[in-house]
């Protein structure tokens, strides 16, 4: 489905070859809109560009680590350089840890769950709203990927808890400096979902004493019946390329969980 609001923009979705990144994109590709995606996973990257062959001037595939800002700067130039500009962007790109509290976090894991999830994002937006506010008609959308760990203790490890919290902080800061200018940054704080690649950082073993914790104080997740659908959060996105609509939910923590776990 097109609409005005959707037609002809430039949107760049970080972590967009799989899972949740890459419904946003085919959502947002549907929708008529120029899309740009970057993630690190070449594999997914190159099997992306493939399917899409057929729109490949209304698409931009780039390798790009997020953690890396002269590599953020120059994936955020080259959407702005093939499309003319950057009307929305959305901060999906994200690790989860082992589930670890702090008493066993390593340095390590922290480091890379809060360099990918929550300095990749500053560094991103940093770009995003730079680029925003010096094109012509300034303006923008960002759309923070949350989580049910940006207001819940246990839904996660330490560093994922604490990466996903800072997600709010982060949109609450842009929103409040930048929403007069017309850039409106708004986060969406998803429940489980099904179908994507977040457990591939599982190989260096979940901590099963924090899970046992976590179905302790949450109902039972589901698989297939709890989760949110991929394509539920990407058409709600789409959604939020509407400018009046963007402009009222600035500074919105917007939760999507399917009421899992309950409110
Ligand atoms: N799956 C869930 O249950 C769930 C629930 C709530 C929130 N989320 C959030 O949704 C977002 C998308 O996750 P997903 O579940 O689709 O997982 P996913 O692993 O399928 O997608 C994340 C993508 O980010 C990419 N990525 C990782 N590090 C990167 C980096 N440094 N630079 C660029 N790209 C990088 C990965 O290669 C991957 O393609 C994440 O922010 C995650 O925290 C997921």
């Amino acid at each position: 489905m097109t609409s005005s609001a959707t037609q002809g923009i430039a949107v760049a979705i970080t972590g967009g070859a799989g899972g949740l990144g890459k419904a946003i994109a085919n959502a947002f590709l549907e929708a008529g809109s120029n899309v740009a995606i970057c993630d690190v996973n070449e594999g997914r990257l190159a099997d992306t560009e493939k399917e899409w062959e057929q729109n490949s001037d209304r698409i931009l595939v780039s390798k790009t680590d997020i953690t890396d800002e002269a590599a953020v700067d120059e994936f955020i130039g080259s959407v702005v350089a093939k499309f003319g500009r950057l009307d929305l962007v959305v901060n999906n790109a994200g690790i989860i840890d082992n589930f670890d509290p702090i008493g066993t976090t390593t340095k390590a894991s922290w480091d890379k769950v809060l360099g990918i999830n929550l300095t990749g994002t500053f560094l991103t937006t940093k770009s995003a709203v730079n680029a925003m506010q010096n094109q012509f008609s300034p303006g923008g959308t960002i759309i923070n990927i949350g989580s049910v760990a940006s207001y819940r203790g246990v839904n996660g490890g330490l560093a994922y808890t604490v990466s996903k919290h800072g997600i709010v902080g982060m949109t609450r800061n842009t929103a409040g400096y930048y929403g007069d200018q017309g850039i409106n940054c708004i986060a969406l704080l998803l429940g489980g979902m099904d179908d994507t690649n977040l457990s591939d950082n599982f190989h260096a073993g979940i901590n099963q004493e924090a899970i046992g914790r976590l179905h302790a104080v949450n109902p039972g997740y589901v698989a297939g019946k709890t989760g949110v659908a991929l394509a539920d959060v990407a058409k709600y996105c789409v959604f939020l390329a509407d400018k009046g609509i963007a402009a009222s939910s600035n500074g919105g923590l917007i939760t999507f969980n399917k009421n899992w776990p309950c409110a």
